[in-house]
C-alpha cells in the first residue's frame, strides 16, 4: 500500500497544501463576521488563545498519527491502537470523520458556487454584458445548482490528479496568489473613508462578552473549522509528508499562516462594512446588531462595490476571485479524505473513487439546495459546531492515551533526532493527554447546558 501512495515533494509544497486546506471561507468570511458580531477584539483574543492553545496541539496530533501510519484516517487510527476496543473506536472515529468531511464539502460547495457566480458576474459587467450579469447575482435554484456543480467539477478534476500533481501543484500556485490579493485588498479598503470606525470595532475588545459561553463555543468551532481539524484532513495530509520533516515546526507554520490570514481578513471585511455605511448602505439590523453571514457577503459588500462605480466592479471581481481560490484549496482537502480511504481500503482506482464520491456529494448538495431552509443550517450546525470539536477530542485521546509514548517520540525523532530534549516534547504529550480533552469537553458541555 505504501509504495503506491502519493507524497508531497517538498516542505513548501506541504505547507502550501495544508495552509490551503486551513485557509478558506472560514478565515475570510466566517472569522471576520463572527468577530464583528461577537465583541470585535474580544472574539479575536479568545480566538487567538484557542487557536494556539487548543487547535495547534490537536493539529499536531493529526499530523503525527498520519505521518506515522502513512495511511488514511481509518487505517491510521486503527494502527496506533493496542487492543480490540481501541481498534474498533479508531475505525469508527475515522469513518465518522470521513462522513463529516463529505457533509462539510456538501455545504461548502454551495457557498463556493455563489462566490464563483459573483466572480463571473463581475467579469460579464466588465465585458459589457450587464443584463446577463444580473442573472448570476440573483439567487435561483438553476444558478445555485449550476455553480455548485461547476465548483465540484473543479474539485474532482484536481483531486483526480493525485497528491503531487493535483493538491500540491495547485496549492503552490494558488496560495501565494491568495495572500498577495488579500494584502492588496486590505491596503485598498483601509485607504477609504469610513474604514477607521471598522478598525476601532475590530481592535477594541468589548470585554463584557469575553466570558459568554456562546462566544467561546463559537470561537472554538471557528478555530477547529479554520484549521480543518477532526475530520481527518490534516491526518491524511500528514500521511503524505516525508519522514525527514520536523513536524512541530511545519505544523507551526501552517497554524501561523492560517491565523494570520484570518486576522488579515478581519482588516478587510470589518472596515469594508463601515466604508459601506459611509456610502449610505445599511449595515445594522433592526435589533441594532451588525449584519453578518450571507447578507453581509452577498448584499452589503456588493452594494458597497456598486456604490464605487467602475473601480467597484474591479474590486468585486478581485474579492470574489479571492474567495473562490480560498474555497478550492480547502475543498480539495475535504474530498481527499474519503477518496484516500476508498483507494487504500477498498482497492478502487483514484479516478473511480474521485468521480463516484464527488458525484455522491454533488447529489447531497443538490438535495440541500432543494430544501435549503431546512437542511443548510442543520448540516452546518451538526458538522462544524458539534462533530468537529468532538472528533478533535477523539484525535487527542488517540494521540495522548491510546498510542504508546515511546512510539510517539520515535515518530518525532525521525525529523528531529534531538526531539526528546526539546520544548515540544516537554509540553505537548501531557497537554494533549489531559488539558486539550478537558478544555474541549468543558466548553462543549457548557455550550450544551447554556
Ligand atoms: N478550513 C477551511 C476553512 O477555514 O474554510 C474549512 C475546512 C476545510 C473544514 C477542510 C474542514 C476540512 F476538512
Amino acid at each position: 500500500m505504501t509504495a503506491s501512495r502519493g507524497k508531497f515533494s517538498s516542505r513548501f509544497g506541504f505547507i502550501m497544501a495544508a495552509a490551503g486546506s486551513a485557509v478558506g471561507l472560514g478565515n475570510i468570511w466566517g472569522f471576520p463576521t463572527q468577530a464583528a458580531s461577537n465583541g470585535g477584539g474580544a472574539f479575536l483574543l479568545v480566538y487567538l488563545v484557542l487557536a494556539f492553545c487548543l487547535a495547534y496541539p490537536a493539529l499536531m496530533a493529526e499530523l503525527i498519527i498520519g505521518r506515522h501510519a502513512h495511511a488514511n484516517a481509518v487505517e491510521a487510527l486503527r494502527s496506533v491502537s493496542r487492543g480490540p476496543i481501541s481498534r474498533f473506536s479508531g475505525g469508527v472515529t475515522g469513518i465518522v470523520g470521513l462522513i463529516v468531511a463529505s457533509f462539510i464539502l456538501s455545504f461548502y460547495a454551495i457557498v463556493s458556487g455563489w462566490m464563483m457566480a459573483f466572480c463571473v458576474s463581475s467579469i460579464l459587467v466588465l465585458s459589457g454584458f450587464e443584463t446577463i450579469a444580473a442573472w448570476f447575482v440573483e439567487s435561483s435554484l438553476p444558478r445555485n445548482v449550476f455553480f455548485m456543480g461547476l465548483f465540484m467539477l473543479i474539485t474532482v478534476v484536481i483531486i483526480s490528479q493525485g497528491v503531487k500533481n493535483g493538491i500540491e501543484y495547485w496549492s503552490r500556485r494558488l496560495m501565494p496568489l491568495l495572500i498577495v490579493t488579500l494584502l492588496l485588498l486590505v491596503v485598498y479598503v483601509l485607504s477609504l473613508e469610513g474604514a477607521g470606525q471598522g478598525l476601532e470595532l475590530y481592535l477594541l475588545p468589548d470585554f463584557s462578552r469575553i466570558t459568554s459561553p456562546s462566544l467561546i463555543i463559537s470561537a472554538l468551532g471557528s478555530a477547529f473549522f479554520s484549521l480543518s481539524l477532526g475530520v481527518g484532513t490534516m491526518l491524511i495530509y500528514g500521511s503524505y509528508i516525508s519522514d525527514e520533516e520536523n513536524l512541530p515546526i511545519v505544523g507551526g507554520y501552517v497554524t501561523l499562516v492560517d491565523i494570520s490570514v484570518a486576522v488579515l481578513a478581519g482588516f478587510l471585511i470589518i472596515p469594508a462594512m463601515f466604508v459601506a455605511q459611509h456610502n449610505g448602505i445599511e449595515i445594522f439590523t433592526e435589533t441594532g446588531a451588525l449584519i453578518s453571514e450571507d447578507t453581509l457577503i452577498f448584499t452589503v459588500l456588493p452594494a458597497l462595490f456598486q456604490s464605487m462605480g467602475f473601480t467597484g466592479v474591479v474590486v468585486s471581481l478581485v474579492f470574489f476571485f479571492l474567495m473562490s481560490i480560498a474555497a478550492v484549496t480547502s475543498s480539495i482537502s475535504m474530498l481527499e479524505v474519503p477518496v484516500a480511504y476508498a483507494i487504500e481500503n477498498h482497492q478502487v482506482s483514484r479516478n473511480k473513487a474521485v468521480w463516484a464520491i464527488g458525484g455522491l456529494i454533488t447529489c447531497v448538495s443538490t438535495a440541500i439546495l432543494y430544501d435549503f431552509e431546512t437542511l443548510f443550517g442543520l448540516v452546518v450546525e451538526l458538522t462544524t459546531r458539534y462533530s468537529q470539536p468532538l472528533l478533535g477530542f477523539m484525535m487527542c485521546i488517540f494521540a495522548g492515551w491510546v498510542w504508546q509514548r515511546d512510539n510517539l517520540l520515535q515518530e518525532l525523532q525521525k525529523g528531529n533526532p534531538s526531539a526528546e530534549a526539546g520544548l515540544f516534547w516537554a509540553i505537548w504529550p501531557w497537554y494533549t493527554r489531559i488539558v486539550c480533552p478537558l478544555i474541549i469537553a468543558t466548553i462543549f458541555y457548557t455550550s450544551l447546558a447554556a
